[in-house]
């Protein structure tokens, strides 16, 4: 079972990345090291050139993200943690896997059209081939399985296609992955507009909470969050918000979403709710928050934990790069 996910340098992690994805990161580190494979993570800063950004703030947010992935709970001994652009292979099998990839697929790709709608100077290729890299990213390492929130969906059905498509032309050469969308937490609402997802583009701040946030800001931006019309604590359709306040409960406490609203059962109103989701975040939060402070400040040994998964990384992929070229017929026989 070998697991591979990417996850985006930019911006500030948010509570929606962190229960959507890291939390499955560093269970999945487990699960795939108890049957003898490893699970594969990458930083990715070649997607994040896609759209406009600063090349020096572009490497700091590399090492926040790649701390907060270590405060989180991956562990460098027991999977691959490594930044994209450390290993060319990604950007060799993305050209490669363009000639099995269709043009109005692209097209279709809902990210593309929200993101390039924000884009003010410059719509760039690399935009539009964004889902193949990103294709390219899992393909090289013939993952099983990628561990996402509900909105890569299209991304990872996109990358299906392809392998099979690849393999239907060249010959059985790339692994068709599936996607591991947890059941709960894997869509988090944006507090002030819970019809929104979480997000570190589209989203208001005031309803992102950030990995980072201290206790303080979590418990305003809880109390402040947008609730729904009644009194009663259920998860209903026409309750976007307290459902999504509900729903983080449940994950941050470990718990289903039964029994998070059962364990509402008692409360006076969304006041109580509001609190108990603060508390169960702040809570979650708080060791993350902590080794973090002690990890990011020291950026030769981040760059020696990249390094030392770029290595291991680039081996696995330069073997599928060589039966790729090879089943394309690019470069020599052998
Ligand atoms: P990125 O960095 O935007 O997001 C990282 C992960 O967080 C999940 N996520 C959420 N989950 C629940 N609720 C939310 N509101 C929420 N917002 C984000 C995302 O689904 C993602 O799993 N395209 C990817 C990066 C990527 C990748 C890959 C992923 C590049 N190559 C290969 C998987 C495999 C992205 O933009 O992630």
């Amino acid at each position: 079972m070998r697991i591979f996910s990417g996850i985006q340098p930019t911006g500030r992690k948010h509570l929606g990345n962190y229960l959507g994805a890291i939390r499955q990161y560093v269970e999945g580190q487990h699960r795939s090291a108890a049957v003898g494979d490893v699970a594969i993570y990458c930083i990715v800063d070649l997607h994040a050139t896609t759209v406009a950004y600063e090349p020096e703030v572009l490497r700091e947010r590399l090492y926040d993200t790649t701390a907060i992935l270590l405060a989180a709970g991956l562990e460098p001994e027991r999977c691959i943690l490594f930044r994209q652009g450390d290993v060319q292979e990604h950007t060799e099998l993305c050209w490669l896997l363009t000639s099995v990839t269709a043009h109005g697929e692209l097209n279709r790709m809902t990210q593309f059209k929200e993101k390039s709608a924000q884009q003010r100077e410059l719509v760039s290729a690399g935009l539009f081939l964004y889902p193949v890299l990103q294709a390219a990213d899992v393909l090289a390492y013939r993952a099983h399985e990628v561990p996402v929130g509900d909105d890569q969906r299209q991304h990872i059905e996109l990358m299906r296609d392809i392998a099979i498509r690849f393999n239907a032309r060249f010959g059985e050469t790339l692994v068709v992955p599936e996607h591991r969308i947890p059941d709960v937490g894997a869509r988090i609402m944006d507090l002030q507009d819970p019809t929104k997802k979480m997000s570190t583009t589209g989203g208001t701040v005031e309803g992102t909470v950030y990995v980072l946030d201290e206790p303080g800001a979590i418990e305003k931006k809880f109390k402040r969050a947008v609730t729904d019309s009644g009194s009663e604590i259920v998860r209903s359709p026409d309750k976007p918000g307290v459902t999504n306040l509900l729903d983080v409960l449940a994950v941050a406490r470990d718990i289903t979403p039964a029994e998070a609203e059962a364990s509402m059962a008692g409360a006076r109103g969304y006041g109580d709710l509001k609190m108990a989701v603060a508390a169960a975040v702040e809570e979650m939060l708080a060791p993350v928050r902590e080794r973090y402070a002690e990890i990011r400040p020291d950026e030769g040994a981040l760059e020696d934990v990249l390094a030392a998964g770029a290595e291991k990384a680039r081996a696995i992929a330069a073997d599928t790069l060589r039966d790729v070229r090879r089943a394309m017929g690019v470069g020599p026989a052998r």
